[in-house]
């Protein structure tokens, strides 16, 4: 075992709560090659991504953070996003939404350990891969030991880590590990590798260090495992389903998806686990859950665990979010990111949150799984379709076997009997594997004061409750189970519920029935405490919850969620989400009262000994229909006469961008700190009267245009490229239009005098730096090259720009671009609008603004998430910018992506007062406007969010 913080004195003490070690003392952090250990005991870590920056309400974080540990995670893995924070050299904001210590309070409060990753490179599909796009300005390639690029970083670092070190494990804090960089391939530069960690021990940070290797190379475990820049506890990220949701039948194209053991003195680490999918081809993120679904979960996860017998794992993601404002890398995503995640970005849970609560119930309940060797299978099915594989714990014997088709693409169900060599003797056994399930089954079990000789079922839980076990148990809906118990002596079988047939025979008491419903089996006398067995299908068993109280552990059932339990005397009290129906509660039996949130629910004792009650449905939700839009047309940059003498000279003749202009002067807007969003450039010539052609070229990122004007005449549109890609086989492609030709139409011109090209250019956001060769971070944004054509000699042009001044205190730099209306303040609530006219049928080519506001009062003590849906079909002519109360919460448009539902998140969307929507129109032609827009709801539950 390495000691890791043997010079760092730390406090040992009392281990509060659940997890062990989530709690206000301070605690110590040791390994082995088995586990992670929090003061000396043994932690399986389940642990889901959840990003702060995609979720800009810090009240939501709370919700999400509870759902994730109340599915049985332990621990949350967050980035933390240098671009979020850091508008400008020396700017850092932890403020509002960017509060992070209020970020990690809350995950402590929640009861969850947290994996801290700042970067300072993430990827994540975020603009720049977390980093700022000022880095771009920066000379000196950007995730190296670079001079520019150093001082840079270490800013951030310095700014981040004190954060991250004040909440550490170790002084009682959430913080268990620290994850430096993003998948750094190793013999990139190993000196910047140690560098960030050794600034994180300057500051103060004393838990191991991490970092998730990409794609099964283990690159940091082979050739610099001990030299510079190796980590304490490298990682590996795996991603077996890829990322084509369309085809979500096509299975483990990426391959088994099993995470190495990279070195023998640390545990298997699954770094960021694929739980999800980015939607590469548009096909919708109901599509991507589907790929990475219960099936995928159950297959892959299991086979996982049992295989390589990781204790380590990180599901990216557990919650998606949103890419708001211009917070998206523009290549892969689009105003989602919900990623088809556990839980959806509207806070809903789905199919596969009670996949994650089945298997993350287990991790925790079977203290065993943390110390496992593989074994050859005990367990040899009859039947050759089906395969098994084993671990077995080597302090207490018990076996993990791993039931799954031997072909990985059958789809059949198939029935096998398991000749089974248990640690307490031979069985043989009924098992049923349905297509792409995988069952992990457990042998040679001190379960509680039980003992489990071996299950056909899984388990979910178990706890001791009110003096007895009670075991949730669970198979396939209509597949066999047989469940053997050791005892004594002959013990009084009683089955409460269900179709169960025992016998007890030589000390083995067996159980066989096939699951359904949920059967219940009272087991008393035999010399041990009294059993209540639950036996249930994936869906009843799923529907159940498991909360701490001071009192002891309780299960309850019939709920939407439970958050958390607290007893006193004979109440039991809930913070739990309901929708109505029936709710079952196990408790011990001094309980005798239920009070769920505010309100009391009477209830009766079951045969079963749980307490039996209803809760009310909530109030239905009234939404207002969204009328009385107002309208107002902006760009007056495009009109010849517009001031712009206080704009910003575009003149640089030079740029430290690995890509050179085609024109000068260099009018990149990075260079001129326009980093986000539209910019707008003029142009000033004077005419000669033979000018024929203005050619452009923009680079915009993916999906990005830009709109050009002479002396006010519109002249058309053209798509931006993203052209100086580095030819990787991972870089986006590459639909660089080259440049756009505009021809000047007669009559516009006016020689001898000032001319004005106005262009309207949109940034959809910054290229990541996967691959840490600067060519895609550094590729720029704005025009790349623009010339007047026709007169002799050709046409000086001189230019300025204007972008997002980047100053929003509460909003943040990543809100607004430089459109007239947003430098105006037209998209903010308190803009005064009353002037503003009815919308037209037709939208002119430019940008067109239309608002409206409406009242809320949604019911109080309900969770209903409301969402701004657009109706029609999305023309490819118009792109919005949609605000909410000033916050710009997506971006809708027929070449934008498939998005129609925009979340509207409580906190941003205020539930009990007026509210401002305001969408900012590009149309490139004459064009409808979008619509009909409309509210909705994702769900609704009475609940304590
Ligand atoms: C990983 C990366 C994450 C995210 C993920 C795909 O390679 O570390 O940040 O980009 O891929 O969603």
């Amino acid at each position: 075992m390495r000691r890791l913080l043997a010079v760092f004195p730390v406090l040992l003490c009392v281990l509060l709560g659940a997890p062990a070690g989530v709690g206000a003392a301070a605690h110590e952090v040791t390994y082995d090659r088995y586990s992670l250990k929090v003061d000396g005991e043994r932690l399986v870590l389940q642990s889901a991504e959840f990003h702060y920056f995609r979720l800009p309400s810090p009240e939501l974080w709370r919700d999400v953070l509870e759902k994730l540990r109340a599915a049985g995670f332990n621990a949350v893995s967050i980035y933390f996003s240098w671009a979020y924070h850091s508008p400008k050299p020396g700017v850092y904001d932890f403020t509002g939404v960017r509060d992070v210590d209020r970020l990690l309070r809350t995950a402590r409060q929640a009861g969850l350990y947290v994996i801290a990753r700042p970067g300072p490179y993430i990827n994540a599909e975020s603009t720049g891969g977390g980093l700022p796009a000022w880095v771009k300005t920066v000379p000196g390639r950007a995730r190296s030991s670079a001079p520019g690029y150093q001082a840079a970083y270490r800013e951030w670092l310095h700014r981040i880590n004190p954060i991250i070190a004040r909440h550490q494990v170790t002084g009682g804090g959430p913080v268990i590990l620290y994850n430096a960089e993003n998948e750094y391939q190793v013999n990139t530069d190993a000196a910047y590798m140690q560098d960030i960690q050794d600034q994180a021990r300057a500051d103060g940070i004393d838990v191991p260090i991490t970092t998730n290797d990409c794609c099964d190379a283990g690159s940091w475990s082979s050739t610099w495992a001990t030299g510079p820049g190796a980590v304490q506890i490298p990682g590996v990220d795996d991603y077996p389903q890829s990322f084509e949701c369309a085809t979500p039948e096509v299975w483990g194209p990426w391959g088994e998806g099993l995470t190495e053991r990279l070195r023998d003195d640390i545990p298997v680490f699954a770094a960021e686990y694929q739980a999800g999918a980015i939607d590469l081809g548009d096909a919708g993120y109901d599509k991507c859950r589907e790929l990475t679904g219960p099936a995928y979960m159950k297959y892959f996860y299991k086979n996982n665990l049992v295989t390589t017998g990781a204790t380590m794992f990180s599901y990216y993601m557990g919650y998606g979010g949103t890419n708001w404002g211009w917070l998206a890398q523009p290549n892969d995503v689009y105003t989602s990111y919900d990623y088809g995640a556990a839980i959806t970005e509207a806070r809903q849970l789905t199919p596969k949150y009670d996949e994650f609560k089945r298997q993350g119930y287990f991790l925790e309940a079977v203290a065993p799984l943390a110390k496992t060797d593989a074994v050859t299978s005990p367990a040899t099915p009859d039947n050759p379709t089906l395969t098994t594989t084993a671990r077995a714990n080597p302090d207490t014997g018990t076996q993990f076997v791993l039931v799954k088709h031997a072909d990985r693409a059958a789809t059949g169900t198939d029935d096998a009997t398991l000749d089974w060599a248990a640690p307490d003797g031979r069985h043989w056994v009924p098992v049923r594997v349905k297509g792409r399930d995988a069952h992990v089954l457990v042998a040679g079990y001190d379960l509680g004061g039980q003992r489990l000789v071996l299950s056909t079922s899984e388990i979910m839980t178990h706890a001791l409750i009110g003096g007895r076990d009670v075991a949730l148990l669970y198979g396939t809906a209509g597949s066999p189970g047989a469940t053997i118990l050791r005892y004594g002596s002959r013990p009084v079988v009683k089955v409460l519920e269900g179709d169960v047939r025992a016998e007890y025979t030589g000390g083995d008491l067996r159980l066989d029935y096939t699951h359904d419903g949920l059967a219940r089996v009272l087991v008393t006398g035999g010399g041990r405490r009294p059993l209540l067995l639950l036996l249930g299908t994936d869906e009843t068993a799923a529907g159940f919850w498991r909360a701490e109280t001071g009192a002891g552990p309780v299960l309850v059932r019939g709920t939407e969620l439970v958050r958390s339990a607290s007893a006193s005397g004979d109440t039991l009290r809930l913070a739990a989400d309901t929708a109505g129906g029936q709710v079952e509660v196990f408790a011990g039996p001094a309980t005798r009262r239920l009070r769920i949130g505010a309100e009391d629910v009477p209830v009766t004792r079951t045969p079963s000994g749980s307490l039996l009650g209803a809760t009310r449905a909530p109030e239905p939700v009234r939404l207002p229909a969204l009328t009385a839009w107002r309208s107002r047309a902006e760009a007056p940059e495009a009109a010849p006469g517009f001031d712009d003498s206080r704009w910003t000279a575009a003149d640089h003749t030079t740029t430290i961008s690995p890509h050179q202009p085609k024109t000068l002067p260099v009018l990149y807007a990075d260079d001129y700190g326009y980093h986000y969003g539209n910019v707008w450039y003029r142009g000033h010539f004077t005419a000669t009267g033979s000018e024929t052609r203005i050619d452009l070229n923009a680079v915009t990122g993916l999906r990005g245009n830009y709109l050009v004007w002479l002396n006010g005449r519109y002249l058309g549109s053209a798509a931006g490229g993203v052209e100086a890609d580095s030819g990787d086989a991972s870089t986006p492609p590459n639909p660089d239009p080259g440049p756009g030709h505009f021809e000047v139409p007669a009559g516009v011109l006016r020689p001898g005098a000032d001319n004005v090209i106005s262009v309207l250019v949109a940034n959809m956001g910054h290229n990541d730096d996967w691959i840490a060769d600067d060519l895609r971070f550094k590729q720029p944004r704005g025009l790349v090259a623009a010339t007047v054509g026709g007169a002799v000699g050709g046409t000086p042009i001189s230019w300025r720009i204007q972008g997002s001044p980047g100053t929003d205190p509460l909003r943040g730099p990543l809100n607004n671009g430089g459109l007239y209306g947003e430098r105006t303040g037209w998209h903010l609530p308190t803009y005064p609008d009353k002037s503003w006219k009815t919308p037209s049928a037709e939208l002119a080519p430019g940008v067109t603004w239309l608002r409206t506001a409406f009242r809320l009062d949604l019911p109080k003590g309900q969770d209903a998430p409301v969402g701004l849906r657009f109706g029609g079909d999305p023309s490819p002519a118009y792109r919005v910018q949609v605000f909410l109360n000033g916050w710009n919460v997506g971006q809708y448009g027929g070449d934008i992506g498939p998005q129609r539902d925009f979340v509207l998140p409580a906190g941003i969307l205020d539930e009990h007062g007026t509210n401002t929507i305001a969408l900012a129109v590009t149309a490139e032609q004459p064009v409808a406007g979008p619509g009909p827009l409309s509210l909705f709801t994702y769900g609704n539950v009475r609940g304590s969010r």
